[in-house]
């Protein structure tokens, strides 16, 4: 018989984890998790997970039936784990959603890892910055913005700015953050340690972030959480004006290291292969 090559199969025994979203097919996540398996030769499998809205509940359950050790959480299910947790952690409380479920001997956990992968993704690609040197200005008021904001905050952002299409929504956010926190019209650009965008804006297929970035120093870092492009616009002219530019892909590759490591038992690395090996699956612009 030819030689083969060792076919990689699961055991009896392999771990079990994946993401619930709706629709599914555009999560990145089991291609990075994937890789992770793969590079630590997990014995584990990590798999898509199409669930309708109106079987949330039930399809949860149904995996701590099944024995999974928990899942990942996209849209649209956020706020739905948020209410189904038995217990959830302070990230989560804060963030008002819940983006990963780990089963424990029947009880349903639920942690907010965005906001915590925001701030790896942070120290990773622009590592002399510190959250505490100076204001910060957040454009977005939704789930995303949440959790970030409460993460800024936590690592001692002095002051933070929201700035949102809808003012009654980054009222609301302000409202619930507590803290320094204000709603601006426009954004604050001077004086301005730290500029995020969590919109949806500069997305493939939004209109571009228009802004005119010249009020920021020449010291102050500017971060979008969009990833499709891996260079927006509004990087890109952030680049051009010689800023430190924090991209999006930095964030989702960052913040699904704690459910890896609740999962499969290992704590892994974003390094440069996982980076090229997820960023070959995205537009480069
Ligand atoms: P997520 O959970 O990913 O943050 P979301 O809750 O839908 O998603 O929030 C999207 C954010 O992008 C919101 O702040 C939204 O502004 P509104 O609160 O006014 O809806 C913002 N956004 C989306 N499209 C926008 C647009 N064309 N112009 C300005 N802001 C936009």
């Amino acid at each position: 018989m030819a030689a083969m090559d060792t076919p990689r199969t699961l055991s009896g025994a392999a771990r079990l984890a994946g993401v619930i979203g709706w629709p599914v097919t555009h999560s990145r996540s089991p291609r990075l998790h994937g890789y992770w398996l793969a590079k630590h030769g997990v014995d584990g499998a990590y798999v898509p997970l199409p669930v309708e809205p109106a079987r949330f509940a039930e399809a949860v359950r149904g995996l701590v039936a099944c024995g999974f050790r928990g899942a990942n959480v996209t849209i649209p299910h956020k706020e739905a784990a948020f209410a189904l947790c038995d217990e959830v952690a302070d990230s989560a409380r804060r963030a008002g959603a819940v983006n990963t479920l780990v089963f424990e001997g029947g009880r349903i956990l639920g942690s907010n890892t965005d906001g915590w992968g925001f701030l790896e993704s942070l120290r990773e690609q622009a590592p002399g910055f510190d959250p505490r040197s100076g204001p910060a200005v957040l454009l977005g008021a939704g789930g995303a913005a949440r959790a970030i904001a409460a993460a800024l905050l936590d690592a001692g952002c002095p002051r933070l700015f929201l700035v949102n299409r809808t003012r009654g929504r980054a009222e609301a956010l302000a409202e619930a953050l507590g803290g320094p926190v204000d709603v601006a019209e426009a954004p604050p650009l001077a004086g301005a340690a730290l500029l995020v965008n969590t919109t949806s804006l500069g997305m493939a297929g939004q209109p571009p972030l228009s802004l005119d970035l010249s009020p920021l120093s020449p010291a102050a870092v500017v971060a979008d959480i969009v990833y499709v492009p891996l260079e927006t616009p509004l990087l890109a002219a952030a680049r051009a004006r010689g800023l430190a530019a924090v991209d999006g892909l930095g964030m989702l590759l960052h913040q699904a290291r704690p459910g890896f490591a609740a999962w499969f038992g290992v704590m892994p690395e974003v390094d440069a292969g996982l980076r090229a090996f997820v960023a070959a699956d995205i537009p480069p612009r």
